[in-house]
């Protein structure tokens, strides 16, 4: 079946990266010139995805609306939803659970960032027809500091676990996840981790042992960031200032991959962008328009 729902889940305490989220969101903070949140948020966009639940904390919610609002200048429709606590990635499917109605839902982290040529058609072509479970994966030289899959010489999923002392491999399970109208219900069997949290590796593992799962390897060609630490905000900021300058294009801009998706039409495209403040952002999104 088509994903045409996702969630942003933008929670979390944010302590590695103390202490600039005393008083801001992580999802807030920049990626160079745009709040982290536009980064995953396009992604989804991407994928074809038009009906978005963002999950957060209940002190952070308010400003994540400020920016995003409905999501009508984006041609997409966005509600909000506050989680108590971080009890876990999977509990974003329980909070979610009226918002999925038995549908098939992507979700993505709210610090991920992807780029690359082919991004789209890599993201957009597993969403057209989703059985089971679909997950990213990308090649890390720090394996123990994420979720781990081993595959068989098929590309086979065979097992995953979550930051691994020992890594049987070197492929991470990247922060984008599509999952069928069974996820709810999957979601809520789970039991919390000797660490306390519902983990996203055991809902995966609930689709490998029933052989519902494939995925799409992300080759060196691309560009996977989870800007968790200060370094990797760093790191990603370098990475959109270089790229931008030299190609003249942005990164993530919300309001260009709406236009470009075919999400809003050329005059509500202009209507938008008339109502920004002048600055560099309206200015190249304005000359868009004109060529
Ligand atoms: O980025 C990819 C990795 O993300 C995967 O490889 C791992 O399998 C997955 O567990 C996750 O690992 P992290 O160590 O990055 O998870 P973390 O607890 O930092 O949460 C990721 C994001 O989700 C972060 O922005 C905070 C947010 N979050 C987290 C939890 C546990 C929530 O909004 N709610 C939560 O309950």
């Amino acid at each position: 079946m088509k994903i045409k729902k996702g969630i942003v889940l933008a929670g979390g305490s944010g302590s590695r990266l103390y202490p600039l989220t005393v008083a801001s969101n992580k999802q807030l903070l920049p990626i160079y010139d745009k709040p982290v949140i536009y980064y995953p948020l396009t992604t989804l966009m991407l994928a074809g995805i038009r009906e978005i639940l963002v999950i957060s904390t209940p002190k952070d919610l308010s400003a994540i609306e400020m920016l995003l609002g409905t999501g009508e200048q984006f041609g997409i429709n966005i509600l909000y939803q506050a989680q108590e606590k971080p009890n876990g990635l999977p509990e974003a499917f329980i909070l979610g659970e009226k918002f999925i109605d038995g549908n098939p839902v992507a979700m993505i982290l709210g610090d991920n960032f992807f780029h690359g040529h082919g991004l789209s058609e890599a993201v957009f072509n597993p969403a057209q027809n989703l059985l089971g479970a679909h997950i990213f994966t990308y090649n890390v030289e720090d394996p123990e500091r994420y979720g781990i899959v081993v595959l068989d010489e098929k590309e086979n999923v065979l097992d995953i676990e979550e930051k691994p002392v020992n890594p049987k491999s070197s492929l991470a399970v990247t922060g984008l996840y599509y999952f069928d109208g069974s996820v709810s219900e999957r979601a809520k069997k789970l039991k919390p981790s000797s660490r306390g949290e519902l983990e996203i590796v055991d809902l995966i593992k609930s689709y490998i042992v029933q052989s519902k799962i494939s995925i799409t390897q992300l080759s060196r060609g691309y560009v996977w960031f989870d800007a968790g630490t200060p370094k990797s905000l760093l790191d990603a900021s370098q990475y959109v200032e270089v790229i931008q300058s030299r190609q003249g294009t942005f990164i993530a801009s919300p309001e260009e991959v709406a236009w470009r998706m075919g999400f809003v039409s050329d005059e509500e495209f202009k209507m938008v962008l008339l109502k920004m403040p002048k600055s560099k952002y309206q200015e190249y999104l304005l000359k868009l328009i004109k060529s």
